[in-house]
């Protein structure tokens, strides 16, 4: 459920009309809505009701708004983080340094030091060298890196190629069949306790089944491992849990989600931590956009918006669906082809959908573009990046600026030697 309905024909973000922030700050624009997240939070908190002990750090690289990590760290969430870049965003929306978890395949030693001496709560260690060179920075300086050991379980999550992690050949973990002798490795090394294990298998999944199918693989190596002599005490089960993009689309529920944890994780005797992203995030975020002009095509119309594949790279990206509609609806219904203005097929949303009667000027949204949505835009055919505004009951606040173009061009130079 989110806070994006119409009301008297016009679509609003919980109390305000969308046309009053187009008005106010131009589109493309990323709404979000405060309440929605804070409901997101609140449900997801409630689905793990039956796990005594855990922590729930939202996967920034969602989205890594600063008033939207406050809101989330507020409702008690930590982060999860994959770069120093999000983690100084985690420390600066106020999240504590403990409750923040460093994944990431490619952390570099700078990254780590800057961790370390941020004295954040868990590294999520990817491969065995990693493990090493972590130990050694943090011995180095008399530390002690609280860590886990991430596990590729052999698992097909079921979804997009691109967004998969758990299958043997992804670049993620240690295979599983190697887990015991690497742990085995980096659990005497100073610099390091290595008190448990992490996984996660990919994102946007329909699915219970994979999840719990690594899930319990998980399980069976935390008992192998404590025969092992290994004390374990945290086990992070990672994010992953789908959200409808289409409407009437009907995934697993947070709650069944929970109940499944609960019942495999039961006799674990551990500390759980979980990294969810889109769930959070996703349906708490509309992508504003303004018809620019709607073009004849040889079958269907092009309606050609102010947004682009740069400023919502999903559906270029992964082929991804987003529901789109009309800000102030007619009630005619139409079939376009919806496309951005960039210079090259990929810029196209969608083909042939069904969609509102739309004109020249009318305002659209783009549904669930709140996870993954702003974070991945860039400045292709200097289009600059999107603004972000955040809404609460009846007020609404920019949280991040529109970059202009012109902004990205002073940053570059040309040399005195071409001029
Ligand atoms: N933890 C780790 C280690 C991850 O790699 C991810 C996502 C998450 C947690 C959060 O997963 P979530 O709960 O959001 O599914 N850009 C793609 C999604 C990439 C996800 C990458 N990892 C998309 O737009 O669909």
């Amino acid at each position: 459920m989110d806070h994006f309905t119409l009301k008297d024909g016009v679509m609003h973000a919980e109390d305000v009309p969308l046309p009053a922030i187009a008005a106010a700050v131009g589109t493309p624009v990323y709404v979000y809505s405060r309440a929605t997240l804070e409901r997101h939070a609140r449900v997801f908190r409630e689905a793990l009701a039956d796990v005594p002990d855990k922590l729930i750090a939202f996967a920034v690289k969602a989205n890594p708004n600063l008033a939207v990590l406050k809101v989330l760290g507020q409702q008690g969430m930590g982060a999860d983080v994959v770069s120093v870049g999000e983690m100084r965003r985690a420390l600066a929306a106020g999240i504590a340094p403990d409750m923040i978890v460093f994944s990431g395949v490619g952390k570099t030693a700078a990254e780590m030091v800057a961790a370390l001496e941020a004295g954040i709560g868990q590294f999520n260690i990817e491969s065995e060298e990693e493990g090493v060179e972590l130990a050694e920075l943090a011995a180095a300086r008399g530390l002690t890196a609280q860590c886990t050991l991430r596990i590729n379980p052999d698992v097909d999550a079921g979804t997009h190629d691109k967004i998969s992690t758990g299958k043997a050949d992804n670049k993620f973990g240690v295979p599983i069949s190697e887990a015991g002798q690497i742990f085995g490795k980096l659990a005497g090394l100073p610099g390091v306790n290595l008190r448990g294990v992490a996984v996660h298998i990919g994102s946007q999944l329909a699915d219970l089944a994979p999840l719990e199918a690594a899930f319990a693989k998980l399980g069976a190596l935390v008992q192998a491992l404590r025969g092992a002599g290994h004390t374990i005490t945290h086990v992070d089960l990672g994010g992953g849990l789908g959200v409808p993009y289409r409407v009437g689309e009907v995934l697993p529920a947070p709650a069944a989600y929970g109940a499944m944890v609960a019942r495999v994780t039961r006799d674990w005797g551990v500390k759980l931590i979980f990294e969810p992203g889109r769930v959070i995030a996703g349906n708490a975020g509309v992508l504003l956009t303004r018809v620019v002009r709607v073009k004849r095509g040889i079958r269907d119309p092009f309606v050609i918006v102010d947004a682009a594949m740069n400023d919502l790279a999903r559906p270029a990206l992964y082929g991804a669906y987003h529901h789109f509609e009309a800000v102030e609806p007619r009630g005619a219904r139409m079939t376009a082809n919806i496309v951005g203005p960039i210079c090259e097929t990929g810029d196209t949303f969608a083909m042939g959908r069904e969609c509102d009667l739309l004109e020249a000027g009318d305002l659209a949204v783009f549904r669930t573009a709140g996870a993954y949505g702003a974070t991945m835009a860039s400045s292709y055919n200097s289009r600059g990046f999107v603004a972000e505004v955040l809404v609460d009951g009846d007020r609404f606040a920019v949280v991040a600026d529109r970059i202009e173009a012109g902004a990205i061009m002073d940053a570059e130079r040309v040399p005195e030697w071409l001029a």
